[in-house]
């Protein structure tokens, strides 16, 4: 067998068999856009139950599902308006676009964290011309990533199509923390769609403009990084590639955190659980490496990021990013918004503090406000001294707003006995790039047999999109009525079946091992008299091994078989 991959070659199968299809190829087709045939629509959503198993299932996460449209003003909030650009140059000849840092790789390690003007200098001093027709590249100038729309008609309301499924999470944090009785840890999970403008998509589903997303965003204490279940993990090995060198260094978790090469015992928990779910779903672990970010390549929102690397035909590639995001998102909505978005953190034993208070002066507010005064006086008090802009602070009072100084108000020094404080959570979130990850299972479960011209899709099971070939060795004399009579009774969502009555046995377990079926059952003349009557065979994708099984058998046969036996233990 050839583990050489020919990204071509696994591509031209997706389209023949069904997996993905690039988009609107009836028009010419778009660059960095795909459709999901029904083959790869099932085994993406098999990939996307096993994050679900791991999340919600072992974690206890909860999930929504937000608007992919949102109002510029989340973006604005969250820093994408004014930060999430990349750097794009023009040909000044044949004006094709390319992602500037991408034509400089050769030269840097790390092109992405050059400025528009080392990036200008760069093209200079390496003589670096436009790829397509040799002509000279233009200036280097940021191009912002968010797809720009409008909601409802006219152009007041300017939106965007959101470039990450996080910011919908962040901006119900209110609900969500009610939802948990305002408890810490908050784990959230959103799958759906991300889309981001990418200049020049070249790598098939590596670099697509409309993504798909498995995000989680878990929000904590900002004190206690720590995770209850953390010594379940702390003795398994994960290799990484800390911002410090460059060499991969394989070591256990637990280690990682005690040299202080991953923060905290949180951060190091989902960077493992992100090794779980990859290797679960057919990642092979010995291409698979955790970098950290260097300082000046992290998004704007990040404290520390490590991103899971995936040995692939293109490279090592990321699949998932694992941020600190610290309190960056809610602080800024908070800001953004005027919307307190806090948790109360309870002490275990009551404290007394000297705080400062703002305090009402009744005499003051009673001629100038009347009957409404009282009800005035205590917004004010329910406001804190920080709320106060220039000497002055604002209330809604009914629709209107009503600005106060200093003559209806103080700030006063109390001691006092508090039951808690108020703390903005930090957010840890392990981002995955679903297509990538979809993409990076196929290449490494794709096995070429060049002598044979055989193909085998070595797949996890439990992300198959097929479970079960279901064959009658001829469609006649009852054995096609046993065999659509066992497909009935096997196929469900969870296991689907194929039925394939047409071509040579041999043809039809090649088609179910190019698209990665697990197990084929084949009924035969045996099948129907003699002393195997009443059994059928039952074949292995990985080893080829066949047995004989009762015909009544085989739906608990594959239940087990998915659930982990071996086949051998059949
Ligand atoms: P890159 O540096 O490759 O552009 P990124 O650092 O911008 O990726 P993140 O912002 O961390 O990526 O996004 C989280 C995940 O979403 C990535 O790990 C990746 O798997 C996926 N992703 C991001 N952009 C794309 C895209 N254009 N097409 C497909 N998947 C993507
Ligand atoms: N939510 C992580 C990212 O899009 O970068």
């Amino acid at each position: 067998m050839s583990n050489e991959i020919n990204s071509n070659d696994l591509l031209s199968l997706c389209r023949r068999r069904g997996f993905v299809w690039p988009s609107f190829e009836l028009y010419g087709g778009v660059a960095g856009m795909f459709d999901y045939g029904p083959l790869g629509s099932n085994m993406r959503n098999n990939i996307v139950e096993v994050w679900r198993d791991i999340y919600r299932g072992r974690e206890g996460f909860i999930e929504i599902d937000s608007e992919t449209v949102n109002p510029r003003e989340v973006f604005k909030a969250s820093g994408h308006v004014d930060e999430f650009a990349d750097l794009v140059t023009y040909c000044t000849k044949c004006e094709s676009a390319f992602r500037a840092d991408h034509l400089v790789k050769e030269f840097f390690d790390n092109p992405d964290v050059l400025s528009p003007k080392e990036l200008d200098d760069a093209f200079v001093k390496f003589d670096v011309k436009c790829p397509e027709c040799g002509g000279k590249l233009g200036l280097v100038e940021e191009f912002n990533l968010m797809f720009k729309t409008t909601i409802g008609p006219g152009s007041s309301r300017v939106g965007y199509l959101r470039p990450e499924t996080a910011q919908g999470i962040f901006v119900n944090y209110l609900n969500l923390y009610r939802y948990n009785r305002e408890k810490l840890p908050l784990g959230v999970i959103q799958t759906g769609r991300g889309y981001r403008n990418e200049i020049s998509p070249r790598q098939g589903m590596i670099r697509m403009r409309e993504f798909n997303m498995m995000e989680v965003e878990l929000f904590v204490d900002p004190e206690d990084k720590g995770w209850s279940r953390f010594h379940e993990i702390e003795n398994d090995p994960i290799t990484l590639v800390p911002n410090t060198g460059t060499e991969a260094v394989t070591m256990t978790v637990g280690e990682a955190v005690s040299k202080g090469i991953i923060a905290n015992k949180v951060l190091a928990y989902f960077v493992y659980t992100t090794q779980q779910l990859l290797v679960r779903l057919g990642v092979d672990q010995k291409r698979l490496r955790f970098r950290q970010h260097l300082r000046d390549e992290m998004a704007h929102y990040a404290m520390d990021c490590w991103d899971a690397e995936v040995l692939l035909s293109f490279g090592w590639i990321e699949v998932t990013g694992i941020a600190d995001r610290g309190c960056w998102d809610l602080s800024r909505h908070a800001e953004f918004s005027g919307t307190e978005l806090t948790h109360f953190k309870k002490f275990d034993e009551p404290e007394e503090r000297e705080t400062d208070k703002v305090k009402a002066k009744h005499k003051a507010l009673g001629p100038r406000f009347k009957d409404k005064a009282k009800s005035i006086a205590e917004m004010m008090e329910a406001k804190r001294p920080s709320d106060i802009r220039d000497g002055k602070l604002a209330l809604k009072v009914g629709d209107e707003e009503v600005i106060l100084d200093g003559e209806f108000f103080e700030v006063v020094r109390v001691r006092e006995k508090i039951s808690g404080e108020r703390v903005i959570p930090h957010v840890i979130e392990p981002s995955h790039g679903l297509d990538r990850i979809f993409y990076s299972v196929l290449e490494h479960a794709y096995t070429y047999d060049k002598k044979e011209d055989y193909t085998v899709l070595r797949l996890a099971p439990e992300i198959a999109p097929i479970k079960v070939g279901i064959f009658p060795l001829m469609e006649k004399d009852g054995l096609d009525a046993l065999a659509s009579d066992i497909y009935k009774k096997v196929h469900s969502p969870s296991m689907e079946a194929y039925y394939d009555g047409s071509g040579t046995i041999g043809k039809r377990y090649a088609r179910m091992d190019e698209i990665g079926t697990p197990w084929c059952i084949t009924v035969d003349y045996e099948s129907l008299e003699g002393p195997s009557k009443g059994t059928v065979t039952i074949r292995d994708r990985n080893t080829t091994a066949q047995k004989r099984i009762r015909a009544d058998s085989v739906q608990e046969a594959l239940r087990s078989l998915l659930s982990g036996r071996r086949f051998e233990d059949l």
